[in-house]
């Protein structure tokens, strides 16, 4: 028998937790969590993503904005909200929106963030941070993967763990993390390029899944009693849902989950703890010394 790991459910307790000390903080007279989010263009996915936050946002308390742009935003203008909001003493954190329309360099937009507001751990000195194990903002999906995994208990230390997939913004920080001192996995990052990635993942203890290619894992690349983490979130077109989509993940839910001894759902799994990482950032900015 296996666990769902409800992403759910913990990052409501997450949110719990954060609304106590927005409240704590309202008390003591002090200042309020502010996150802004900048939109560009209307990507669908995205506009969901940011709407989310927002709510989230609400639900605990803090105070957000949304900055939205059209697709045709020249660099420069981005680039000079970036800065605005870098020296706006109200704003404690925020974030842009990716994908950006391919005329704007995502890594000079991220480059330009003041680290110290970076609520999606992105900018290199965050990440760089995280490599050498010191106290910065985390990549949110990465952060609450490992949340996820160290609230249900599983055991990470020696364990072969396997992610599919190599972005900077999942797979290559994540395997940062679950490598560390503390989680001390010995960890395996496979990708387009990787030969063997089947056997390779066959091996593995715990799967990654974060690729953003749907069903790409299969019963037959598990082993029995794996933990497998999906990722995945690609959106197809559907009549079953209000919002007429439906999120697939990178796993085959279905025919693996009885292989496994813990796995996460899509929807509901890492979803909803990616939204609560990017609320924990910008709790930290707002309330470091
Ligand atoms: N696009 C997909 N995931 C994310 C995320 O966590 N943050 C931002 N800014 N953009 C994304």
């Amino acid at each position: 028998m296996y666990t769902i790991i409800d992403g759910k459910k913990i990052a409501s307790e997450i949110k719990h937790e954060i609304a106590e000390e927005v409240a704590k903080l309202s008390i003591e007279g002090k200042k309020i969590p502010h996150l802004v989010a900048i939109l560009v263009g209307n990507n669908g996915s995205s506009e969901t993503y940011v709407s989310n936050k927002v709510t989230d946002c609400k639900e605990v308390g803090f105070k957000s904005s949304l900055i939205k742009f059209g697709n045709d935003v020249t660099e420069e203008v981005l680039l000079n909200k970036i800065y605005e909001l870098n020296n706006d003493t109200d704003v404690d954190g925020f974030i842009v929106q990716l994908p950006l329309p391919s005329h704007i360099s995502e890594n000079k937009v991220i480059e330009a963030i003041d680290p110290e507001k970076d609520a999606d751990g992105f900018h290199p000195v965050n990440l760089g941070r995280m490599m050498i194990g010191i106290p910065g903002y985390l990549p949110a999906t990465p952060y609450g993967i490992v949340e996820l995994i160290k609230r249900y208990g599983i055991e990470t230390s020696g364990k072969n763990c396997v992610v599919i997939g190599r972005s900077n913004i999942v797979g290559r920080p994540v395997s940062i993390l679950l490598s560390q001192k503390g989680m001390d996995a010995s960890v395996t990052v496979v990708h387009s390029r990787t030969k063997n990635i089947k056997e390779i993942v066959k091996q593995a203890d715990i799967i990654i899944a974060a690729i953003g290619s749907p069903y790409f894992v299969t019963a037959d690349m598990v082993k029995i009693g794996a933990v497998v983490i999906d990722v995945g979130t690609t959106r197809i077109k559907s009549d079953e849902t209000k919002s007429g989509f439906k999120l697939i993940g990178d796993v085959d839910f279905e025919n693996v989950a009885p292989k496994c001894s813990y796995i996460t759902p899509v929807p509901g799994g890492v979803g909803p703890m990616t939204r609560v990482s990017l609320l924990r950032n910008t709790l930290m900015a707002a309330t470091k010394a």
